[in-house]
């Protein structure tokens, strides 16, 4: 079966391609005992937190050294819920979109306030301010293993091409569309690399213009492929 397929090929492509980042390391990070420590997986949820919202506008190679800046300051949640707005702004210098740090911080507030857990469903990190669909999706899935779909506009373009949809990938009901393809493709196992694999195929292989079809871990299931569709217009409008 197609997904089944482009599941094993995307995480066998991811396994021996993926960039060696900092926050991966955090994420990945599961101890094997068997009772995890609340410590553990706070550390995960708010590493995959903070570095997915650096990289909402910002590429992978410039979040690095600020998210290596911001983890050495507030290597915890309960530090960075200490901080200042002053002090936040100052570590977000350069990086654009201040409303991001101030959501972080915010965020980060709300939580320890709260003084439960770390939320790792969708539905639970949606109440915190400032965690949209995307921010919930990565964390819950990359940071907490939840079968729940990403989508961002690599993903879009990935998908669009996969499944060669010629809908404006910008219209409301083609987004609903996304996130629900997106939620049948993701790998209930690793759901965490697998929406990292499609968004790593997205930034990489599955570029705007000129893809790199010959190197696809999932050319042989790519429908726009396979009508020679990939530079069709709607797969290279940045969504
Ligand atoms: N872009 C945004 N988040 C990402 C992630 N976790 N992996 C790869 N690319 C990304």
């Amino acid at each position: 079966n197609e997904t089944l397929q482009i599941r094993a090929s995307l995480l066998e492509w991811y396994d021996n391609n993926q960039r060696d980042l900092p926050w991966r390391r955090i994420s990945s990070s599961s101890s094997c005992g068997f009772k995890e420590d609340d410590d553990e997986r706070e550390k995960r949820g708010y590493a995959v937190w903070v570095s997915e919202v650096m990289l909402q506008q910002t590429r992978v190679s410039t979040v690095i050294d600020y998210f290596n800046r911001w983890m050495n300051k507030w290597p915890t949640l309960r530090h960075l819920a200490q901080a200042s707005l002053e002090e936040v702004n100052e570590m977000w210098a350069g990086l654009g979109y201040y409303r991001r740090a101030r959501f972080l911080l915010e965020g980060a507030k709300e939580v320890v306030e709260q003084g439960g857990t770390f939320p790792e469903t969708v539905s639970d990190l949606r109440n915190i301010k400032g965690i949209g669909e995307y921010t919930a999706g990565a964390i819950s899935s990359i940071a907490f293993k939840k079968a729940v779909p990403v989508v961002d506009g690599n993903v879009v373009r990935v998908i669009s091409r996969l499944k060669a949809i010629s809908a404006n990938p910008k219209d409301a009901a083609s987004v609903k569309n996304f996130w629900k393809l997106a939620g049948q493709l993701v790998d209930p196992f690793r759901p965490g690399d697998f929406n990292q694999a499609l968004m790593e195929l997205g930034a990489t292989l599955c570029s705007l213009s000129n893809p790199g079809c010959a190197a696809c871990p999932i050319s042989a299931q790519c429908h726009a492929l396979s009508l020679s569709r990939q530079n069709e217009s709607v797969h290279v409008t940045d969504y």
